[in-house]
């Protein structure tokens, strides 16, 4: 696993720098591969020549991936799938719903409904793939403590009749909807299927991307493989750590690098990959424009949905796709109910 990395075997490592490099975080050969010298010599206590030469050598140890080929492309390309918001205009919108080995990113101001989202995915991922869902178990970094098991109750229990019904069978329940012991069954059942994994500052949040990986992993050899992972919010903690000009450059290259890695999973996995972000609601912010999510194109790069969530009249909000591969841009529109996402 990526955290036991054996650290003292990097040049001018002994067990008192190992020790001193993890507890800033520091654990495994990648986050070592993308740290800036400086930040390593401070943090660590060491020369600045010591530094270079420990991130020289995370380099070559760091697991940066492989060539493979067009037919590999081919195949995995053939295995996305697609997961319901289970409201057609936002799943029309989408080309039929969120995609798997994509990065989708909502954004939008606080209290638009992005860890609303966020929960109703962790939801109908789990669902039959008849019915929406694509027959995984779910992911959740919560970096903003938003993550409600109660949350997560109501929204089982407001599915739609037939998703209901489907799930309770494929999952062996017995009895229906109707059921109150089925239904409390149904709900521990969903919740047994999201891992959740609070992330305290921006170093463990990247960490735990990479522990995702193992989840992942391991979670593929059984009947319920990943197949979402929700990132709630993926930047609060590197805008709040890294203030200032100064340390821009710094706070984009973590990010790129924690983006990575969750698109790695994406990738390895099949697994739909959706993170938060949020706009700068403050006209003096730092970066300006308050329709920009902040960080501005952050996943610019990456393959991936990006959608503007603006409030509406009372709990109606309007999604918009802002650039998408291949799809054009348009607008649905969603209430937030105590049962969950649904139709306008
Ligand atoms: N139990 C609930 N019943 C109805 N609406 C809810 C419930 N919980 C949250 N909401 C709605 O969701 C909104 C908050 O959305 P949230 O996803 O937390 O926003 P964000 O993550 O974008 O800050 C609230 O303003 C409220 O309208
Ligand atoms: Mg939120």
């Amino acid at each position: 696993m990526a955290a036991d990395a054996d650290l003292e075997s990097l040049p001018g490592v002994g067990p008192a720098t190992a020790q001193k490099l993890r507890e800033n975080g520091y654990e495994s050969f990648q986050s070592l591969a993308v740290a800036g010298p400086g930040e390593l010599a401070n943090s660590a206590d060491i020369g600045e020549n010591t530094a270079s030469d420990i991130v020289n050598a995370a380099r070559q140890e760091a697991d940066i991936g492989d060539f493979e080929t067009g037919t590999d492309v081919l195949e995995r390309r053939e295995r996305i799938g697609k997961l319901s918001w289970l409201v057609d205009d936002v799943d029309d919108l989408l080309g039929g719903g969120v995609e798997t080995q994509s990065i989708t990113e909502v954004y939008g101001e606080f209290g638009s409904g992005k860890s609303q989202i966020t929960h109703q995915l962790a939801v109908n991922v789990q669902l039959p793939t008849e019915v929406g869902g694509l027959r995984g178990c779910a992911v959740f970094i919560d970096s903003e403590d938003t993550f409600r098991p109660e949350r997560i109750e109501d929204m089982v229990r407001g599915l739609p009749e037939e998703a209901l019904e489907a799930t309770i069978e494929d999952r062996g329940l017995e009895g229906s909807p109707d059921d109150e012991d089925t239904m409390e069954e149904l709900v521990a059942d969903f919740l047994e299927k999201i891992h959740v994994a609070k992330a305290f500052n921006s170093n463990h949040q990247i960490l735990l991307a990479e522990k995702a990986q193992d989840v992942a992993s391991k979670q593929e050899e059984t009947e319920w493989p990943v197949r979402v992972v929700a990132v709630d919010s993926l930047t609060a903690h590197f805008r709040a750590e890294y203030v200032g000009r100064g340390q821009l450059a710094e706070r984009q290259q973590k990010l790129n690098k924690h983006i990575h890695d969750l698109m790695r999973i994406g990738d390895l996995y099949n697994t739909a990959m959706i993170v938060t972000n949020q706009v700068a609601s403050n006209p003096d912010a730092f970066f300006g424009d308050p329709t920009q999510p902040i960080g501005g194109n952050i996943l610019g790069h990456s393959s991936t949905f990006r959608m503007y969530l603006r409030k509406s009249k009372a709990n109606k909000r309007i999604v918009k796709l802002v650039d998408a591969p291949n799809l054009a841009d348009g607008e649905a529109v969603i209430r937030i109910e105590g049962e969950g996402l649904k139709p306008e």
